[in-house]
């Protein structure tokens, strides 16, 4: 059992195998440990960054938390993020009780606010008329039955669900009761390792129980410019040795290998799965970081230029980065990606048989028509991906942008029902008289249904006594 239960220590230093920040001069940094934060210090700067309007919101919600009985909490991401200067996070409260009755009580008490409660997740959402909201959870403590499976779930105090979380710098807290609001809760030291830019876990099970924190903390690293704290370097190893990532499903890997892609600082991020020994999970072989930057750099100029020409079009930005790291894997590994839970996965498998076939056969296409069809053989992701090893000015970024805002979007002037209505009839053939008129329409031989129709007398596929 690996868990992180009720008889688990809950002292500041839950293991003396991790050293923990507050209160001491770390090992890896002379900066000394944070002073203190008293409650008005928090408050003012509650007020100077998050400004009145959410400050009263939140005043509102720990009164009501406190009359039921139910204290709140400010935790998590949103405290690290507030302590650090960044701009407004999404706002996780914790409530140490009902978390259904302070969401319903908030929605009654608090002008047009509406909460929607989740019974499977025990969790709430509190939404302001202005569009603002808050996500409300009941503190809690975790079990994990077997190592990397998902945790039984109990209630708790707060001291207790901060300890059961990733890091320590996102395990403080800040009290919304009226008694004590400001109140700052760091118990693991979270101010003094984000000072220090340390990150660590807070028991030697942490990655054991849930290897997800293994990326998740990779990713806190690039955002934050962290470096693992010692002894936590020693546990990834260890978990690593236990080779822990097979034991997760590929959907909760890929769900955190896809932040990991799209982090703005995706060099960085590869730079640091390096560092960490974590290449394997992202394909067979390393990469040579160089060399692959480039390319990496050039997938996101095209993903960013789709997302501005294609605004309300969804695209797996994911897909296509991953199309990129993985085009020059030998066929032979290639088995292994078959049971990639990835969005489109199949459809990436397929674009890396085709890349290579399609430069060549463009530059043979003799018509608009046959273009079209070469880049309709990829997928979206492929496409991008395709261009991303051009530069911007080259022919095939161009022919590649065209078809994508020029000659995806045009259908053939007649449909299905048009060409019955004409006569033809329904099955196989009257698809391919759809297919050639799809390809007329691009080679610009037809534009409207009246064109069409005379282009179909002229093929012979309709009598000329047609209307
Ligand atoms: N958490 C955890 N272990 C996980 C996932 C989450 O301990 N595997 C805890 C952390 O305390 C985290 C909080 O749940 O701060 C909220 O998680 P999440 O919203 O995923 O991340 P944030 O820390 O808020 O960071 P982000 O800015 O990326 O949303």
């Amino acid at each position: 059992m690996t868990a992180m239960t009720t008889d688990r220590p809950t002292a500041i230093n839950p293991d003396p195998r991790i050293s923990m920040g507050e209160g001491s001069l770390d090992a890896q940094s002379t900066t000394p440990s944070a002073g203190p934060l008293p409650a008005t210090q928090i408050h003012q700067m509650l007020r100077q960054q998050w400004g009145d309007a959410l400050l009263r919101r939140l005043h509102g919600i720990g009164r009501i938390a406190a009359n039921l009985g139910t204290p709140a909490y400010l935790v998590g991401g949103c405290v690290r993020d507030f302590l650090q200067n960044h701009p407004m996070p999404d706002i996780d409260l914790a409530i140490e009780g009902d978390v259904r009755a302070v969401a319903e009580a908030c929605s009654a008490e608090l002008s047009g606010a509406q909460c929607t409660y989740h019974p499977h997740f025990g969790t709430a959402i509190l939404r302001y008329p202005d569009g603002f909201q808050l996500d409300l959870a009941r503190c809690r403590i975790e079990h994990y039955p077997a190592p990397a499976a998902l945790p039984e779930v109990q209630p708790a105090a707060i001291q207790a669900d901060l300890i059961r979380r990733d890091f320590t710098i996102n395990a403080m807290a800040i009290s919304l009761d009226p008694e004590k609001f400001g109140e700052f809760l760091d118990p693991y030291g979270g101010r003094t390792d984000l000072q220090r830019r340390l990150l660590r876990v807070l028991h030697p099970h942490s990655f054991l129980d849930d290897p997800t924190r293994i990326l998740r903390g990779l990713r806190f690293a690039v955002r934050f410019q962290l470096q693992l704290e010692a002894s936590t370097r020693d546990l990834l190893e260890e978990a690593l040795t236990q080779n822990i990532f097979a034991r997760l499903s590929g959907a909760r890997l890929w769900r955190e290998l896809k932040y990991l892609l799209e982090l703005t600082d995706l060099p960085a991020a590869l730079e640091e799965l390096g560092a960490w020994q974590l290449w394997p999970l992202l394909r067979p072989t390393p990469l040579e970081v160089e060399p692959l930057l480039a390319k990496i750099r050039r997938g996101q100029q095209e993903i960013h230029w789709f997302h501005r020409h294609f605004p309300d079009e969804k695209l797996c930005d994911a897909a296509v980065l991953l199309t990129i790291l993985w085009r020059d894997i030998p066929w032979a590994a290639e088995k292994r990606l078959h049971y990639w839970p990835v969005t489109d996965g199949r459809y990436i498998l397929n674009d890396l048989h085709r890349l290579s076939e399609i430069p060549a056969a463009l530059a043979k296409a003799s018509h608009p028509s046959a273009v079209a069809q070469l880049w309709e053989s990829l997928s979206l992701p492929g496409i991008l991906a395709l261009l991303a090893e051009y530069p911007e000015t080259d022919t095939i970024t161009k022919s590649g942008r065209y078809y994508l805002l020029k000659q995806r979007g045009l259908t053939s002037p007649l449909n299905g029902k048009d060409l019955q209505a004409m006569g033809l009839a329904p099955g196989p053939q009257l698809g391919k008289v759809l297919r050639h008129l799809h390809d007329a329409r691009l080679d610009g031989a037809i534009k409207d249904k009246e064109t069409a129709r005379q282009w179909l007398i002229r093929q012979g596929i309709l009598p000329s006594i047609q209307p």
